[in-house]
């Protein structure tokens, strides 16, 4: 069974696009109606880039876990949802059908209930990959709560930052999260977190890894406890919450070129829309496709492509709590093989640290069940595009590059999966209702074949709405830019066909393993650092993590001045305490200066030449106040 607005060739791309473009409302209005509304809209679309503001689907009332749940139980009420395969193989996986899940999140949903949490409450998920983080999100979603998840690698700090910004009352958390050979102490990072938050009334604990935890009074219960509540107090399934288009769905934080991370807020209607159109689209996906997307919940790929667009679609979705080399680097394609995987979609840092094991972790893995790839996050060198087409494609599943960001909600560019051409490390062509185009150094527009600075010139339905609780910021950070124009912060390219191909950020965020980090806040808490006087960070490039993190830092502390290598354990340790294990330098140089323009700037171009290795093109460096220092950072070049 396919989906009526599924398109099927690369003939009716075509012409789908002109149409999206020309009438977006009848487009987007035409898509809509396949879904579940309590009441339909009063106008598809009203926008406006200059001050910004974008409501689709204005006046109409829905919940998304209807169209999630309750609207697939008559037909599809016994096929599995989700299929959850644990960090350990020894460790048996489990099935929840729709039926189940609808059981599970309706009975969460009058958990949260009972705990006081109400719609429009913000609430934070710091979990494992476990059902019950899927069930956390969809019970919030069930009574109109606004979830904010946290990915595990931050730290109690980050996690602090973010429940003082979204005031966040509520935590869903685990005892403890299983990755790879690790256990992470997640409540136990909720405990240190709230040392310094004081206005949580509730932190539920699911059990996972029975890692002793300590629970307060009051403030802290379990899961299991409050289900048995539930029902020896015999509730019936929560009814779900009506909920206006543009009541906000969820907050999820990401990284800038500046300040601390900010609450990316999408709405309700659009979003579901949006992800569920791509989903169909993207991966071409079939009643009855298995479908296994690695990405972790805590970041957008998860929210909207293992969760909400999959689900919304009556997709059979793969989660998966471990990471790819555990027990070891053939887990994957394990997995791939018991669960019968069809469309796969995971990230070119996974694919390029799996092509280094070589071909023996692959011996005796038939992988015959996949038809589609996917790949996303970072731009997807061609050696990588190759081994995974050949290796893991057997040469005859198309690879879909995606290309978006958290801010969008859904993908932006990609080619559709066997319905429109590939090409290696190209994002290749829009998809329908997206309208990209490239600006140069002025702020005119590209036409025709060029680069420039990749910009959108019309909204889609899960365009980012605000940044939790400082529009300014929103309108500042993607409008001001280009005026009338949403920008992106990434480069590309664009053949005389109209593909595109995504160079990279051009401002100060690095993508380490697909993850965003801001060069600033590195900084920021390296400079927390008892001993550090200044510092800078850059990315330079890195074989498997695509970009690695490469500090610059001037110490004139005491303790240890001997030992370099303490010093840069210590101020590791630092970064992986004020952010998170995921922000970790990769590499550490000590210099006595920092290349400054004459107004005080870093100037940060020199030192990403020198951290790439490229010292011979350091370009002009006459307008630095203190041009002396260049020679002497070459020279520690590490
Ligand atoms: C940044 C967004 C939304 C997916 C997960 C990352 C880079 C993402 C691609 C791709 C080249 C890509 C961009 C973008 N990026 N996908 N297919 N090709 N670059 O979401 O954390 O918001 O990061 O990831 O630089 O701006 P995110």
């Amino acid at each position: 069974m396919s989906y009526p607005y599924q398109i099927n060739s690369f003939e009716a791309y075509k012409e789908v696009y002109a149409r999206s473009v020309q009438q977006p409302q009848n487009f987007w209005a035409d898509i809509a109606s396949n879904f579940k509304w309590r009441r339909k809209w009063d106008k598809v679309l009203e926008w406006d880039f200059n001050n910004y503001k974008t409501e689709w689907f204005k006046g109409a009332k829905l919940n998304i876990t209807e169209n999630c749940l309750d609207r697939h139980l008559e037909k599809l009420g016994n096929k599995p949802a989700i299929i959850w395969e644990p960090n350990s193989p020894d460790e048996h996986h489990r099935i929840l059908t729709y039926n189940d899940l609808y059981q599970k999140v309706t009975q969460f949903a009058n958990v949260l209930k009972n705990n006081g949490v109400k719609k429009g409450d913000t609430i934070c998920l710091y979990m494992g990959m476990i059902p019950e983080l899927a069930i956390a999100v969809l019970a919030c979603a069930r009574i109109g709560a606004i979830h904010s998840v946290i990915f595990g690698g931050f730290s109690a700090k980050s996690i602090a930052d973010r429940l003082v910004n979204a005031n966040a009352k509520y935590i869903i958390t685990c005892d403890g999260a299983f990755r790879g050979g690790k256990d992470i102490p997640l409540k136990s990072l909720i405990d240190d977190a709230l040392e310094s938050v004081d206005f949580i009334e509730k932190v539920i604990v699911c059990t996972r890894t029975r890692t002793p935890v300590s629970m307060l009074k009051g403030r802290d219960v379990w899961w299991e406890d409050e289900i048995k509540k539930v029902e020896t107090l015999g509730m019936a399934p929560a009814v779900a919450e009506e909920m206006d288009a543009e009541d906000p769905l969820f907050i999820l934080y990401t990284s800038g070129s500046t300040g601390k991370p900010k609450g990316v807020v999408h709405a309700c209607a659009g979003y579901m829309v949006y992800t569920n159109y791509t989903f169909v689209n993207v991966f071409n996906y079939k009643q009855g496709d298995v479908y296994f997307c690695t990405a972790d919940i805590g970041w957008i790929t998860g929210h909207s492509y293992i969760v909400y667009g999959p689900l919304s679609a009556g997709a059979t979705t793969v989660m998966f709590e471990g990471i790819p080399t555990y027990p070891d680097a053939g887990r994957f394609w394990d997995l791939v093989d018991k669960h019968r995987v069809n469309i796969l979609y995971t990230a070119p840092t996974a694919i390029r640290s799996l092509m280094s094991y070589g071909d023996e972790p692959l011996k005796g893995k038939d992988l015959s069940t996949l038809k589609v790839l996917g790949s996303v996050g970072e731009p997807i060198n061609e050696e990588a595009w190759h081994w995974f087409h050949e290796k893991i494609g057997r040469g005859k599943c198309p690879i879909v590059d995606t290309w978006w960001q958290t801010e969008n909600g859904g993908i932006l560019i990609s080619n559709l999966a066997g319905v429109t051409p590939a090409k290696p490390s190209w994002a290749t062509l829009p998809l329908p209702g997206v309208q990209p185009c490239l600006m140069d150094e002025k702020g005119n527009e590209v036409e025709g074949p060029g680069q420039g600075n990749l910009c959108m010139k019309f909204p889609w339905p899960s365009i980012i709405r605000t940044t939790w609780g400082d529009h300014e910021r929103c309108q500042q950070t993607y409008f001001d830019a280009y005026p009338g124009h949403y920008f992106t912060g990434d480069g590309a390219m664009r053949d005389e066909d109209g593909n595109y191909k995504i160079t990279g950020r051009v401002d100060d965020v690095l993508n380490v393993s697909g993850h965003r980090i801001g060069t600033a806040e590195v900084e920021n808490a390296i400079n927390l650092h008892a001993g550090v006087v200044e510092s800078a960070v850059v990315g330079y490039p890195h074989d498997i993590k695509g970009q690695g993190i490469y500090a610059f830092v001037i110490y004139n502390g005491t303790h240890n001045a001997d030992d370099e290598n303490l010093i840069r354990k210590d101020i590791t340790a630092t970064v992986s305490r004020i952010i998170g294990p995921i922000s970790k330098p990769d590499k550490i140089q000590f210099v006595t200066g920092l290349p400054k323009t004459r107004s005080g700037k870093i100037m940060r171009r020199i030192l990403r030449k020198i951290a790439e290795n490229d010292v011979d093109n350091l370009g002009d460096t006459s307008a630095l106040l203190n041009g002396e220092v260049v020679e002497d950072i070459k020279k520690g070049k590490i």
